[in-house]
């Protein structure tokens, strides 16, 4: 029997069967039960996949415990304070942080893929205006695949990071058509002498002729400080290992489907309130308790098991301790409180909902502590994003890591097309 294994005894007929544990480089390592269903004629019934690995990763690391996040081996604390998203997002593509000309010869290609097929704004405009920019999004980014059908040479690294390159620069584009189409305001396209994030935010809000509305004090309408804030924002969503969006993203990848599709599955995957689109539900939580008096009778509900509310921006599978990007944002709040003055009313229920929570029991014991969305929410309102964009923000921060995760599923020669079994109790 290998030192490095683990036995299971069938105790219907004693028979004993040997898996070996794999070791991971950090963090939890894994039986190997490849084998098992061959062995013993069982399944294993894990609904939630609570305690599967579905695969081998080389990308992102997470100790839930201690909290603990790392991109190719670098915390994000460190990624958030001293990179750029755009240098995370080629450590991410790549394994290694770009030296300066690398980081230039990326951004440019970045700005020149920024822009979308003509085609694809007749695809937004034929939404109706009040069509949620997450619905419109995801059929935009599907219908990409449509614009570059080419097959993939999966020998050729430039094919990759070209499709990558696109993913990566035409979202935030689609993402600001969206929006604006929810206004029924003109399109505006990409500046390329903007930077990636500051982009975003004059696709958002420049007028016709890509004119900025300017400040009384001659200011142009777009604050440093905002695209610095975003900035951080995208990075801390660029990837978080194998999450419901991203396993949505490599099961579709197992079919073989084209690589945008697949990015469109991880985007209405993320678009569930018990995902991203919690950052949305945190702001919308917060208007309906209204009153820091009524905290007490939402906290109450949240603890009753026979009602289904949930406090939005709270918990998390994997974390039990703080998650690490949601103390890089607590810091950014408190930052912009001074800077930007966010809405006091707002903060003041969300600061003492969080105070409560952090002190009742029922939050202990489970282990409950709010969550990126939690402050995201608070933040991307203070930065005057429009509540139905705050999905929308989180998908452009997570396109690398939905992207990373393709390829490298494809790269893996163990990958097996995405099939789990049933327990069957029907007629
Ligand atoms: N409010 C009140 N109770 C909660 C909450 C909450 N937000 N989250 C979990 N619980 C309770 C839950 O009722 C259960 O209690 P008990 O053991 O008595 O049955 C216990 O905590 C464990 O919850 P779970 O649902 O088994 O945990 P999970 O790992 O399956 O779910 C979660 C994780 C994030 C879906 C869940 O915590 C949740 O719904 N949170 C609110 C939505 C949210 O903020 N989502 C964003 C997640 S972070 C970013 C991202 O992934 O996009």
């Amino acid at each position: 029997m290998a030192k490095n294994s683990m036995t299971l005894i069938d105790n219907r007929n004693s028979k004993s069967y040997e898996y070996p544990i794999l070791d991971a480089t950090r963090g939890t390592n894994v039986v190997d039960m490849q084998t098992f269903y061959k062995d013993t004629g069982l399944f294993i019934f894990d609904p939630g996949f609570t305690s599967t690995a579905s695969c081998t990763s080389k990308i992102t690391f997470i100790d839930g415990i201690k909290g603990e996040l790392r991109y190719r081996g670098i915390p994000i604390e460190i990624l958030a304070k001293e990179h750029s998203y755009l240098e995370v997002c080629f450590l991410l593509l790549q394994g290694y942080l770009p030296s300066s000309s690398e980081l230039i010869e990326f951004d440019l290609e970045i700005r020149h893929r920024s822009f979308v097929d003509e085609g694809l704004k007749n695809l937004i405009d034929s939404f109706p205006s009040h069509a949620h920019p997450m619905a419109v999004l995801s059929s935009a980014v599907s219908a990409l695949s449509s614009f570059y059908y080419e097959h993939l040479n999966l020998k050729d690294q430039s094919a990759y990071n070209e499709m990558a390159s696109r993913i990566i620069a035409k979202i935030p584009t689609l993402a600001a058509f969206a929006y604006r189409h929810s206004l029924g305001i003109p399109f505006i396209y990409p500046d390329i002498e903007r930077s990636f994030t500051e982009n975003f935010l004059y696709m958002m809000r420049a007028y016709p002729g890509g004119k900025m509305k300017i400040t009384q004090d001659g200011e142009q309408h777009i604050k440093q400080v905002e695209i610095d804030a975003l900035d951080t924002i995208f990075t801390l969503h660029a990837d978080h290992e194998q999450n419901a969006s991203t396993t949505t993203v490599r099961g579709v990848a197992s079919t073989g489907a084209h690589p945008y599709v697949a990015i469109s599955a991880g985007i209405s995957a993320l678009w569930g309130r018990a995902h991203g689109g919690a950052n949305e539900s945190v702001i919308a939580q917060l208007e309906m308790i209204g009153d820091v008096k009524n905290i007490p009778k939402y906290i109450a509900k949240a603890k009753d098991k026979n009602d289904p509310f949930r406090l939005m921006g709270f918990g998390h599978r994997v974390y039990k301790n703080f998650d690490p990007r949601a103390k890089v944002l607590k810091k950014l709040q408190d930052q912009l409180k001074e800077e930007l003055g966010l809405n006091s009313h707002l903060l003041e229920i969300a600061q003492t909902i969080e105070k409560i929570a952090l002190e009742d029991k029922y939050f202990i014991e489970r282990n409950l502590y709010p969550n990126i969305d939690f402050y995201t929410g608070v933040i991307l309102y203070a930065l005057k994003i429009p509540r139905n964009m705050f999905t929308a923000i989180f998908v452009i921060g997570r396109s690398v890591g939905w992207i990373t995760q393709w390829i490298e599923f494809k790269k893996d020669s163990n990958s097996k097309i995405a099939r789990p079994r049933q327990r069957y109790v029907g007629k």
